[in-house]
């Protein structure tokens, strides 16, 4: 880092570029004692409609968490996309390429929260299913000017692939966050990815391999990474990240999670991607990236709801 950027580091300047292309979503949180069970209608204690959205979640992060962000994506024409694009807006979001939809509504995701921080989500795609690899090609600006370009898989899986792919051809970094865990990548894929940061379920989605531990996460981790990624970064809750890193050691490394008191782990996964990723844009080395995101994610897991929860560079301690 040259002198001017180390000074607008130090004065908390936005320094990097970040594109996320991918959903946003209108989180309606129910908190319940526990999940239901299929057939029963449970009582909750509280209620929250909340910005969220794998996509939107991972640029305000990005925001957040010290880059220049731009998203890809797309919302309804209604008053959940208005206060979804308006809360991008508010984080000085670049939403030049965030469409609206004339036919489909916001999507939305139904969340339960329950009394032990664990959640079950569905998502209804809406307007996230017309982000179509048109959208891609007619903003390939923003991938040539992002320093790293992130995706995930609710939006539909040509327009990701066109976006890796994009990147791969322009020589910007690509993350693939693989959540939704839905279904097997094409073998094709791998190759197009620079960070493949899958959590527990979607590693052993994408690998075959069962995860209870960093043992089997690194199993995992090796499976994918045979298959082309060039990183494999596994985030395993309360247990860490287990990464298997270009050019080092075949074991992988694995980082400790900081123990703090969780209370709702919406969005952590995606805190841990957008803190990855701005500060990888920043120019810092991939392990400091890991236990950057590491931190941010400890505290939004101390606070509820996907958005509303992440923190903001000035709160992670070095
Ligand atoms: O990762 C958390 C997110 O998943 C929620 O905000 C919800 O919208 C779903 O996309």
């Amino acid at each position: 880092m040259g002198n001017s950027a180390k000074a607008d580091a130090a004065n908390g300047a936005r320094i990097g570029r970040v594109t996320v292309i991918g959903s946003l979503n209108m989180d309606l949180v129910a908190r319940a004692p526990r999940l239901p069970r299929p057939g029963e209608t449970l009582a909750g204690h509280a209620f929250a409609q909340v910005p969220g959205g794998k996509g939107g979640n991972q640029a305000v992060a990005a925001a957040r968490l010290g880059a220049n962000v731009a998203m890809i994506g797309c919302v309804g024409d209604d008053s959940n996309g208005a206060t979804l694009r308006g809360s991008l807006e508010a984080e000085g979001i670049d939403c030049t390429a965030l469409a609206t939809s004339a036919s489909a509504p916001t999507g939305v995701a139904l969340i339960v929260v329950d009394d032990a921080s664990q959640n079950a989500i569905v998502i209804v795609a809406g307007s996230n299913a017309q982000v179509t690899p048109a959208n891609i090609a007619a903003h390939e600006a923003l991938l040539a000017q992002a320093d790293v370009i992130v995706c995930q898989l609710e939006t539909p899986l040509d327009t990701v692939r066109s976006a890796l792919a994009a990147g791969r051809v322009l020589k910007r970094t690509t993350i693939l966050n693989p959540a939704p865990a839905a279904r097997k990548l094409p073998p094709d894929w791998f190759p197009l990815i620079d960070y493949l940061i899958p959590n527990e379920l979607e590693a052993a989605t994408l690998s075959g391999v069962m995860i209870e531990t960093p043992d089997d996460a690194r199993r995992a981790a090796q499976t994918l990474k045979a298959k082309g990624a060039r990183n494999v970064i596994v985030t395993l809750g309360s247990q860490g990240v287990l990464a298997l890193l270009d050019g080092a050691d075949e074991a992988g490394v694995h980082f400790p999670s900081p123990n703090v008191e969780a209370v709702d782990t919406t969005a952590a996964g995606d805190t841990f991607v957008g803190g990855f990723a701005a500060e990888l844009a920043r120019g810092s080395a991939v392990t400091e990236a890991i236990t950057f995101g590491q931190r941010a994610a400890a505290i939004a897991v101390t606070r509820e709801g996907a958005q509303p929860s992440i923190p903001h560079r000035s709160e992670i301690s070095a």
